[in-house]
């Protein structure tokens, strides 16, 4: 490798979803072995990377306002690397860099690999190209590239097979595919002795990971008895591979957080069956209740789409009904968004764009008046928290979580700091956050014993 590119530094963006977040530092672990340095500071980088969304239109919108800034310094410095990541790259392949073009490199979910090839390539003047989607990578022998912290994200599986008729995902980043369970272990186990308090596993359909005979409650097991003070949390799940089996490993196992981000999508049968979700309401609420009796405490978000095509008021006043119904502790909620290449996007895009608003609207007020009433709820309950650090707003408070992922602020302390878990009282409530006073420091001591604390 040249002498110069030993020295290059990249600068890397990530937009979307936290699978994204994990790429990126897959990215980096890449770019990092191959001699490249990372810097947070664009104006040095040699390299610049933008890791995109696809997800909504307003998604690659945002980023095509972002490429315009980074085009603008480009063209004072042209010998910067301009490249696209992720599922934009995908998407819109050589869009971006013949008719843009703005840009050097196009690369997507599944080349990273061939980066540093490309990348060299381009300092050598040509356009590199990336876009193959894979059958079987899964990064599983790349160590990420993270900076020391108390929670780290971690993919166990890529792409998705359930063809939402809405979603953009199955094109952009291909069919399923798991990472073995025993890389998986072995990156936990690092973490842990790194000293990372909290580990994500991620997937876009995490629970249908199946490696060999193992599959998602074998995982979360494996990787639970791996630091039982570690926590473990997992994203996304989707209703059709929510077994009994998984409900119990998450009841049977102290660090795995009862905690479930369950996509409902709509109330109405018909939307559901027109968006190819696969089920129906009432099998949606059998699961909820049936999770409820195994997990004592266990708590749900969901992802909730408003004006889907045909979608009527009806449709959407079963929407809220379930929202009623589940009492979810938050939702990621938006407006439909047609996808080019998608089954719906051949649909009409009928529902106006001021009845899209304004049934998200109804939607945001009732979710922020349902996690307002839970959180009432905690007033005077203990909370076990895993500590942060400092509060955005004021170094005088400190932050942290609870196991069902709820934001709680309380007031420093000198003995207590990143990583430590405390029992919080909490003494008042937002709908997004808790408020409350520490009654005991619980670090050190084993998980079993802070849940007996509870
Ligand atoms: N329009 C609006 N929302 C979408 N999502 C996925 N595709 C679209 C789209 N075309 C939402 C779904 C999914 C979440 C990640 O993004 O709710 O669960
Ligand atoms: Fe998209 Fe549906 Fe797959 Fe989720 S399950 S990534 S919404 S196709």
């Amino acid at each position: 490798m040249p002498v110069l590119l030993q020295k290059s530094k990249v600068y890397i963006e990530t937009y979307g979803c936290q699978m994204n977040v994990a790429d990126s530092e897959v990215v980096m672990g890449i770019l990092n072995s191959q001699g490249y340095a990372m810097t947070q500071e664009v104006r040095e980088a040699d390299v610049v990377l933008l890791n995109t969304c696809s997800i909504r239109d307003n998604a690659e919108q945002r980023i095509y306002g972002r490429l315009g800034n980074f085009k603008a310094l480009k063209d004072k410095k042209p010998e910067m690397i301009l490249g696209i990541l992720g599922c934009m790259a995908e998407r819109l392949r050589k869009d971006l860099i013949e008719e843009k073009k703005v840009v050097d490199l196009v690369v997507g979910p599944d080349e990273y690999r061939r980066l540093p090839e490309l990348i060299d390539a381009a300092f050598g003047g040509e356009k590199g190209i990336g876009v193959k989607l894979s059958r079987s990578e899964t990064y599983e022998d790349i160590l990420p590239f993270r900076e020391d912290g108390l929670h780290a994200w971690l993919s166990v599986m890529r792409g998705c097979d359930k063809f939402c008729s809405f979603c953009v995902v199955p094109f952009t980043r291909g069919r399923e595919r798991s990472r073995s369970l025993e890389s998986i272990v072995n990156e936990v186990t690092l973490l842990s002795s790194r000293g990372f308090h909290e580990v994500t596993l991620l997937g876009q359909n995490v629970n249908s990971y199946l490696d060999e005979k193992n599959d998602f409650a074998d995982l979360l097991n494996a990787v639970a008895s791996v630091d039982r003070k570690m926590r473990i949390r997992f994203s996304t799940s989707h209703p059709q591979d929510l077994s009994d089996k998984l409900l119990y490993t998450i009841a049977e196992n102290d660090n795995l957080c009862n905690y479930i981000h369950l996509p409902v999508q709509s109330g109405s049968n018909r939307i559901l069956e027109l968006m190819n979700r696969t089920y129906s309401i009432e099998h949606y609420l059998g699961l909820i209740e049936k999770a409820r009796e195994i997990i004592p405490n266990v708590s749900f978000t969901t992802d909730i789409i408003s004006g889907f095509p045909t979608e009527t008021h009806e449709d959407h006043l079963a929407t809220l009904a379930v929202m009623q119904k589940v009492k979810y502790d938050g939702a990621y909620m938006f407006k439909y968004s047609p996808r080019e290449g998608t089954k719906a996007f051949k649909m009409e895009d009928d529902v106006k764009e001021e009845t899209k608003s304004k049934r998200l609207q109804e939607i945001i007020a009732l979710q922020q008046q349902i996690s307002f009433d839970l959180n009432q709820i905690l007033l005077e309950k203990k909370e076990i928290v895993l500590v942060e650090g400092a509060s955005k707003k004021s170094e005088n408070f400190l932050s942290g979580r609870t196991d069902a992922n709820k934001v709680v602020i309380f007031p420093r302390q000198e003995n207590i700091g990143e990583g430590d878990y405390v029992e919080v009282l909490i003494n008042r409530a937002t709908s997004a956050t808790l408020f409350g006073a520490v009654v005991s420091v619980l670090d050190n001591k084993d998980f079993s014993e802070i849940s007996l604390a509870v």
